[in-house]
């Protein structure tokens, strides 16, 4: 039976890439999102992937939602908590929302993601968990005080985690993608983009595919001694 996948922020972006990538490896997708429920529409008419809406930030609302995706297409054996949001300010000008709204999104929110499903993958003796962190995370970023602790956090989060569930036939590993040409990257300023893609070796943004193929990767069977790890896909421009 084809395994059920849920993906956090899984209409748009880098989420929108994993969804499709993992359906077409066979899996069974959730895709869930929190606010814009015009591109999730299109989305499923596009791709046929059912969406969630709910906010990753409330436990409440994430537990739920977990338990209907369940209801609907079969306990969950592959998480990906990617949904994210950036907030940037030089820290001078951050505000204490800017940085709460990022911590219980981006963090708070991949606690809220994976713990639901957790005790059904250890009961059934399979999991995958990826969390989906940032290039910022590994190196920080001026401007993204925020951003960069939870992305730094995800990485804390898996290998704590991948401890925990290693007897239990269930893995847990971070990507951490480098600038891709997605919504989040192009609303950078132009010219600051523009000197970001010149620090990257490769010369150019990452594809939201580029990505997506190392969730694939990692989530199927070919990848059960990766435990604790970090891809990180940058184009060159951090090595950790
Ligand atoms: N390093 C050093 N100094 C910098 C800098 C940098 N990277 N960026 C800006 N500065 C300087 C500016 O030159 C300016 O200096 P002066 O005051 O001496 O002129 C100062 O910082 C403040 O600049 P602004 O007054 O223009 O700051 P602002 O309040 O308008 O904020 C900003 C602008 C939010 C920093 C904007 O420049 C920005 O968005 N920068 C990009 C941040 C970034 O890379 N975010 C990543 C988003 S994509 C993502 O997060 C996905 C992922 O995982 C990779």
């Amino acid at each position: 039976m084809a395994r059920t996948a849920l993906v956090t922020g899984g209409t748009r972006g880098i989420g929108e890439a994993i969804s499709k990538a993992l359906k077409a490896e066979g899996y069974t997708v959730a895709a869930t999102y929190a606010g814009n429920d015009e591109k999730a529409a299109a989305f499923t008419e596009a791709t046929g992937i059912k969406t969630y809406k709910w906010n990753a930030a409330d436990y409440d609302a994430s537990k739920e939602g977990i338990a209907s995706v369940e209801a609907d297409l079969g306990p969950i054996d592959v998480v990906v908590a990617n949904a994210g949001i950036t907030r940037d300010a030089p820290f001078h000008k951050m505000t204490p929302d800017q940085w709460k709204e990022v911590i219980d999104t981006n963090l708070t929110g991949v606690f809220n993601t994976v713990h639901p499903v957790w005790p059904g993958m250890r009961e059934r003796g399979f999991g995958r968990v990826v969390v989906i962190s940032s290039v910022n995370g590994q190196k920080g970023q001026f401007a993204q005080a925020n951003y960069a602790a939870t992305k730094a956090g995800d990485l804390g989060f898996v290998r704590s985690l991948a401890q925990e569930g290693a007897s239990k036939g269930i893995t847990v590993n971070a990507v951490c993608p480098g600038y891709i040409a997605t919504e989040m990257v192009m609303a950078v300023p132009e010219k600051v983009r523009e000197s970001i893609i010149g620090m990257i070796p490769t010369g150019r943004l990452g594809e939201p595919e580029e990505i997506a193929r190392c969730v694939t990767f990692l989530v199927s069977d070919d990848a059960a001694f990766i435990n604790g790890s970090t891809i990180s896909a940058n184009g060159g421009q951090f090595f950790s």
